[in-house]
């Protein structure tokens, strides 16, 4: 099939799941800021979401988006070296003009993927997967003191309980550092791959990678902050 086979197919498949999962990222950062002005507000958006039908097909599609991206983010790079063969040794010195994340998606990725492995502990098991497994008929299943439903009480807790909720800001800022070098560099690469490359949409498109990767970022930086914030008022308090 050309979307497997052809490199520019691959490409495609990569920028369209990667759009496809900033899209995710920016809604899933705007809901979250809900938590700086009004935990009872990010609750009633819990609520909405929680294990309803909708939110359940919204989850296994973006599973489906995850694994899609990194299982071709693998298969480019392995292609990629393979191509290479031993010519990747030859240089070592820093290439003129060449960034450094656009070198290193990968390891980026795997860092921005193991952080979510430990979100989705942190936060999701106890939230959706708990409320999954009470449809499921497990009545008595709870990881957390915490209600399901409670999203704003599990992520202040997560962030604010002393010392563990400090070193989990520090851990989830550095992510989120990861997280803007992986998007700066993948949504530019996604544009330019989409046709966005003549000589006049190339500073546009670097602009735009940016700015994107900033807005995300620092959406999710800012309910970090706060929460850090609180917690270091409730160590001195
Ligand atoms: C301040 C930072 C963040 C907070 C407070 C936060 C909060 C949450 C909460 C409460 C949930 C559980 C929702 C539920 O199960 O109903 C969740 C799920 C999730 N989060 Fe985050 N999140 C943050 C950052 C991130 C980042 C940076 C990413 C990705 C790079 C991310 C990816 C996800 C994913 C994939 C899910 C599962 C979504 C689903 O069930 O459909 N989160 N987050």
């Amino acid at each position: 099939m050309w979307l497997k086979d052809s490199s520019i197919g691959r490409k495609l498949v990569m920028s369209i799941t990667g759009l496809a999962l900033v899209l995710f990222l920016l809604s899933h950062g705007a809901m979250n800021l809900a938590l700086v002005f009004s935990e009872e507000a990010y609750n009633v958006i819990c609520s909405i979401l929680g294990a309803n039908w909708y939110a359940l097909i919204a989850t296994l599609g973006l599973g489906f988006l995850v694994v899609v991206h990194f299982a071709y983010a693998l298969y480019l790079t392995i292609q990629n070296r393979m191509a290479r063969g031993k010519d990747r040794y030859a240089v070592t010195a820093k290439r003129e003009g060449v960034e450094w994340e656009s070198e290193n998606m990968l390891v980026l990725g795997f860092v921005v993927i193991g952080f979510i492995v430990l979100h989705l502990a942190n936060l999701w098991f106890k939230m959706q997967f708990t409320e999954i497994m009470h449809i499921l008929g497990f009545h008595d299943f709870a990881v957390s003191e915490f209600a399901p439903t409670d999203g704003a009480g599990l992520v202040k807790a997560l962030f604010t309980t002393p010392v563990w909720g400090q070193v989990y800001c520090v851990l989830y800022l550095a992510w989120l550092v990861a997280l803007w070098f992986h998007l700066r560099h993948g949504v530019w690469s996604a544009l330019h791959t989409m046709g966005f490359n003549n000589l006049k949409w190339m500073k546009r498109v670097k602009c735009i990678g940016t700015v994107v990767a900033t807005l995300v970022a620092g959406l999710f930086a800012v309910v970090v902050l706060y929460y850090l914030g609180v917690g270091i008022g409730m160590l001195c308090a």
